[in-house]
């Protein structure tokens, strides 16, 4: 993958019809999906539970683009590994999840993934500062972990603050949470590229009719692309 920083939208599959994980997932990337983004909970840092490395190892065959896992798990280091081989192309930890997440961005780059660091939203910018040369995508969560269809936080200022601290380096900035075509617009303005969304993808569709999908995933990418346009 080459690094771009175009808008990327990838929705977050805690919002599919878990009883039909493989048509969900290539429903969203044939309505345009850049990128799935995988949500692991394990009921311990996040107060909910969902796909262990089998459930991910399943999704692998289905994704075409790019398998974006993000683990809210804790602790994460003994778990790198089998999401790696259960083919997650990028995997992202939290900087809450653990003392050592230098040692946690290593670990991950060491299995070929591109890793990702996150942050909670009461997290500071400054904690992913040394860890930036690290990382290939800071992920700054505008809702609380744990579950999907949450009201979005604005943390535009922390999210100008994370583009600041990267300069020139090749490192994503997503969003995750309460993404939406009134609130993709704000974070795109402060730098982010890649943005998250559950609910608001997959509102109004389904397998049997996933043109909604596609207008909703167009009606994200369209309103984040407008406010870069304008002040481009
Ligand atoms: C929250 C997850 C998100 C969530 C987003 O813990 O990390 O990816 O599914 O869902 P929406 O877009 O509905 O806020
Ligand atoms: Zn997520």
């Amino acid at each position: 993958m080459t690094f771009d920083r175009s808008i990327k939208i990838a929705p977050s599959i805690l919002s599919a019809d878990f009883a039909d994980f493989g048509r969900e997932i290539r429903a969203i990337e044939a309505q345009g999906a850049d990128w799935v983004h995988v949500d692991v909970m394990d009921g311990h840092f996040v107060p909910n539970l969902t796909f262990g490395p089998p459930a991910v190892k399943a999704f692998r065959p289905h994704v075409k683009t790019f398998m974006d896992v993000h683990l809210m798990i804790s602790p994460v280091d003994p778990y790198i590994e089998a999401y790696a081989e259960a083919g997650a192309d990028m995997i992202t930890a939290h900087v809450e999840a653990g003392p050592h997440i230098h040692r946690t961005l290593q670990a991950i780059r060491a299995t070929g993934c591109k890793a990702g660091v996150a942050l909670n939203p009461g997290t500071p910018a400054s904690a992913i500062e040394h860890v930036l040369d690290l990382a290939d995508m800071v992920l700054v969560m505008t809702v609380n972990p744990g579950f999907g269809g949450q009201k979005f936080i604005d943390l535009t200022e922390k999210v100008r603050r994370v583009r600041a601290m990267i300069g020139d380096r090749p490192v994503h900035i997503q969003i995750d949470g309460g993404v939406t075509p009134e609130t993709a617009p704000l974070v795109a303005a402060a730098g982010a590229d890649v943005l998250v969304a559950g609910s608001a993808v997959f509102k109004g569709g389904s397998v049997e009719n996933p043109a909604p999908y596609g207008d909703n995933i167009r009606a994200i990418r369209a309103a984040a692309e407008g406010v870069l346009s304008s002040v481009a």
